[in-house]
């Protein structure tokens, strides 16, 4: 059967969220592997927030921003099909940098963006969510940098999105309390209650002042902000003493053509606080760990991970798109492989 590649790129830089005519699709040969190469088949791809600014010409680390025509920049997980390199087998299985397209050479370990999936008992998929890049972002920024413990308060924003649903399970493990969470709409507030949040606090029904005065009486002791905004803004009117903000992304301010803040940083002055950000792929140190521990939970049932996946390629746009509108209850992934379930 001959094999086409199938790919999305980069049509036009989004202004605001992005919008169907940002997106271009084509087809083209698949590449061949030379001497020491992999050709990876591409099963799911990953949906993430920052992919609108890549499309709009952002810097990638380590890499020149996307051009207008280029393979929007997106990690996936899928199989070795054809192996040039003695370490790897047809059948293997790898997550990393595959962009919006069905096939992918890689040059391994040259490309260090590859990782091989080793809890090979789960479900692969999971390589684009718990034990991938958003598991070690919500493990390694809440763990390692939120220095969260137990008996004491967390408080979660975009918490039944990709990052957040798994920071409040993390909590749970390790005997944070109380856990609450922040997410937009009743039915998101009932799924953090089910994952064990808890509060849940419903940021579409008003402003929060009010629910966290009531449930932080001596202020908000440890915030993984994944929002931003006007979100953080009033956080910061609540903290307590010595509190720590984790700032790991700010979705809400990314297809704004200004950056919106924080006006109160100063807030933290009184009460000895700290605000501190985290760049995932600087913590790759952790990486090993942080699958451990999260495989560990999956298996003892102690870790529910939940992924939203769309069938097919042809969806990726619309996947994109739904992010920035919420659409999403907890790691967005496209199935593009429709052969077999893991
Ligand atoms: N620092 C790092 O290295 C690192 C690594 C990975 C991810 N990140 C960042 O972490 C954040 C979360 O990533 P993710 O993969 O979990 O994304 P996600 O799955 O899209 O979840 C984010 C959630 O934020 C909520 N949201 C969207 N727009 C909002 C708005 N305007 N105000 C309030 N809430 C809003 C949405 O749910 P609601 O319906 O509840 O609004 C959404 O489900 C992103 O900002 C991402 O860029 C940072």
């Amino acid at each position: 059967m001959s094999r086409i590649n199938r790919q999305w790129v980069v049509a036009a830089r989004p202004e605001g969220p992005p919008r169907p005519a940002d997106f271009d699709y084509r087809e083209t040969a698949v590449p061949q592997p030379a001497e020491g190469e992999l050709l990876l088949e591409t099963r799911y791809l990953s949906l993430a927030p920052v992919m609108a600014m890549y499309m709009s010409g952002a810097p990638i680390a380590g890499r020149p921003p996307l051009e207008i025509g280029d393979v929007i920049h997106g990690r996936g997980v899928g199989r070795v099909i054809e192996s040039r390199h003695p370490d790897y087998q047809p059948g293997d299985i790898l997550h990393g940098q595959f962009g919006w397209q069905s096939y992918k050479v890689t040059n391994l370990p040259a490309d260090d963006r590859f990782h091989r999936f080793t809890a090979t008992d789960l479900p692969a998929h999971l390589a684009l969510g718990a034990l991938g890049m958003t598991g070690f972002s919500a493990y390694c920024g809440f763990v390692d940098v939120g220095e969260p413990e137990a008996g004491k308060p967390v408080l979660v924003s975009g918490a039944a999105g990709g990052v957040g649903h798994l920071v409040v399970q993390i909590a749970r493990c390790l005997g944070c309390s109380p856990v609450v969470g922040i997410a937009g709409g009743p039915e998101k507030c009932a799924l953090l209650r089910e994952l064990g949040c808890d509060h849940a606090l419903d940021y579409w029904a008003g402003p929060l002042d009010d629910d966290l005065a009531r449930l932080f009486p001596d202020g908000v002791h440890l915030y993984f902000d994944n929002v931003g905004g006007e979100m953080l803004e009033s956080v910061l009117e609540h903290l307590g003493n010595r509190a720590r903000i984790v700032l790991c992304g700010s979705i809400s301010e990314y297809t704004r053509d200004e950056p919106f803040g924080p006006r109160n940083y100063t807030r933290l002055r009184r009460t000895d606080a700290s605000m501190r950000g985290f760049y995932v792929y600087n913590h790759a140190a952790g990486f090993a760990n942080a699958e451990a521990r999260m495989a560990d939970w999956i298996r003892a049932g102690k870790l529910r991970p939940v992924q939203h996946i769309i069938d097919g390629f042809e969806k990726m746009p619309a996947a994109l798109i739904g992010l920035y509108e919420g659409s999403n209850t907890g790691k967005q992934v496209v199935r593009v492989a429709a052969e077999r379930e893991e």
